[in-house]
């Protein structure tokens, strides 16, 4: 692995903040946009942080459950703010959150928020990668960064106990997420 693709970057050093105005096509025919657009341009940004801190191309894992706080209209701008809350060995959680603005108004609403998982893949062989080390700066990023670590702890608990269900739906192990 070249050295200096895992010489360790900072949270700011990958954040992104991305927008869109929404269109028809992101609609239903009420004019209230589809949870899915969304959904798509949160992965979007959440993808572009992880490989901006893998130095590799990233795919998604999994993302936990995604928060819809408001309605969001057809001609509103939505801007999606993504950042790393922790980089493990070849994994990293992508923290987003996502606000609506009625141009004319020149209102702002929080519409969504959500957790998303990236794995740093070799492009050829499809294999996790490391990736570089995660340098926390804030008392902010320190307290993501121990949550993330929490998720991530539940994540893999959650895995194993199905994991063992599929393989003998009568002999489930305990889920520990103590
Ligand atoms: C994600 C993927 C690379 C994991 O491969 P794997 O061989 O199961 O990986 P491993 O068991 O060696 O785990 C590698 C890392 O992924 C993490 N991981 C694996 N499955 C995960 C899941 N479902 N959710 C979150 N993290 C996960 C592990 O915790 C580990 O992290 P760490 O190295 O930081 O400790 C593989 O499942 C894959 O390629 N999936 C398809 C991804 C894709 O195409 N996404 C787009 C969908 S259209």
């Amino acid at each position: 692995m070249n050295k200096e693709k895992l010489k360790p970057k900072r949270v700011k050093d990958t954040m992104v903040t991305l927008a869109r105005v929404m269109q028809p096509s992101d609609a239903n025919p009420g004019g209230i946009v589809h949870g899915g657009s969304v959904m798509k341009e949160i992965d979007n940004a959440a993808g572009v942080v992880a490989i901006k801190h893998a130095g590799n191309l990233a795919v998604t894992a999994s993302i936990d459950r995604i928060d819809f706080h408001n309605m969001i209209f057809i001609g509103e701008m939505i801007t999606i703010k993504a950042s790393i809350n922790m980089a493990g060995r070849t994994s990293m959680e992508i923290g987003v959150r996502v606000d609506a603005e009625d141009l004319l108004k020149g209102t702002l609403r929080h519409v969504a928020s959500a957790y998303l998982t990236f794995v740093a893949v070799d492009k050829t062989t499809g294999r996790p990668l490391e990736v570089p080390e995660l340098i926390l700066e804030t008392d902010e990023e320190k307290r993501r960064n121990k949550q993330a670590l929490k998720r991530k702890e539940l994540r893999m608990a959650i895995k194993k106990f199905e994991t063992s269900c599929k393989l003998d739906p009568n002999a489930c192990i305990n889920l520990d997420i103590s």
